[in-house]
């Protein structure tokens, strides 16, 4: 079990010419809580910018928290000391990484960028690393034989993202956290890579966190499992994934919703449906509600006083933060094969 509390990240950011050089501070992440089992699904889901690779980024122990714990079945991570804790740590968490092409070896074929982590965490003995890579390979549903002696610019995209994710299955993960690994990926092939990712978790028991931006990946993926909605930083919704998708109650989830295609090709952008338009710089308007800015039901309150991520009276599970959270039902087609 994974439990995620109260995880802050913030950066400070230089800004201005060097004659008046300003700090700012950029909450990334801010007061996450989230537990995490085995077998669960959950997907993250978010505009750019609203810190979901930086949380991936540190439940894979990549980027320690500013603030905040979290533990993996009782241990802190990153507070393991002694060389083997912390490499079986480093295990048990695998990102796999927003952009293919940068997380590969441009100058090594397929089956090298296989034997470090196999041999470095001495997964198999030395005889045996050939055959490991190319069960793995057969894994994601790849030919080995066809792809094995390849460079990673001579594989398809779709190819090169099932590579990414048999390698981060090299070491055994527990938990496998996927930064946005469809959006790069030609629509037609979306659904063979998500099904594959989904039979491997299933089989393996793993916990699968997807990040997304797209909430019919997100359902998709979260079937029967969670959804949790990021604005800056924050979780501002969370629950079973049908109940978010078929009642959300925040007005940024309705939202993004609403956002998505009623029908092919007429994509709204989050800016038109919300009344004003926004960048997310992850810098936090005040100590309110980081919503009240775009939010079309604010007031007073949302400006002095940040809402809690509070239970819903119906259905417990069902966790949003907003003064005046109101279900909606939503009636929207998403499936992924309609966009
Ligand atoms: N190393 C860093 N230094 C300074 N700011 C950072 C750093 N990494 C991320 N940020 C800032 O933190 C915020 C969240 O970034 P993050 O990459 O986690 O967003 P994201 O939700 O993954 O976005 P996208 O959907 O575009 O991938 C952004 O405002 C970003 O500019
Ligand atoms: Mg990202």
């Amino acid at each position: 079990m994974m439990k995620i509390r109260d995880v802050s990240k913030h950066f400070t950011v230089k800004k201005g010419s060097s004659l008046s050089r300003t700090r700012q501070i950029v909450r990334a992440v801010q007061n996450v809580t989230l537990d995490w089992d085995l077998g669960d699904f959950v997907a993250i889901v978010g505009e750019s910018g609203c810190g979901k690779s930086t949380l991936g980024r540190m439940l894979a122990g990549i980027t320690p928290p500013t603030s905040g714990t979290i533990t993996l079945d009782g241990e802190i991570l990153g507070g393991a000391r002694g060389g083997a804790q912390r490499k079986a740590f480093a295990r048990m968490a695998q990102l796999i990484p927003q952009d293919p092409y940068a997380a590969l070896n441009p100058v090594r074929r397929i089956k090298d960028l296989f034997y470090d982590p196999l041999s470095y965490h001495k997964m198999v003995p030395r005889g045996q690393i050939q055959e490991r890579v190319e069960e793995l390979l057969t894994m994601v549903g790849l030919n080995p034989a066809n792809v094995m002696n390849k460079y990673p610019n001579q594989l398809s995209g779709g190819q090169r993202q099932r590579v990414v994710v048999a390698r981060a299955l090299t070491v055994d993960p527990k938990f496998l956290i996927a930064d946005e690994s469809v959006s790069m990926v030609d629509v037609s092939l979306r659904i063979g890579i998500m099904d594959n990712m989904k039979a491997i978790s299933r089989q393996r028991q793993l916990g699968l966190m997807f990040i997304t931006h797209d909430f019919r990946v997100a359902r998709y993926i979260a079937q029967g499992g969670r959804i949790a909605v990021m604005y800056l930083g924050q979780i501002i919704e969370q629950g079973p994934t049908e109940e978010v998708l078929k009642q959300p109650m925040h007005p940024y989830t309705q939202a993004l919703i609403s956002a998505v295609p009623i029908l092919e090709g007429r994509e709204q952008r989050v800016s038109e449906v919300l009344p004003k338009s926004y960048e997310l710089t992850g810098v936090v308007p005040h100590e309110g509600c980081p919503f009240e800015p775009r939010c079309p039901l604010a007031t007073d309150i949302c400006v002095k006083q940040a809402p809690e991520l509070e239970a819903d009276p119906v259905i417990a599970e069902h966790l949003v933060a907003c003064h005046f959270s109101t279900p909606r039902e939503m009636v929207r087609d998403l499936r992924v094969t309609s966009a």
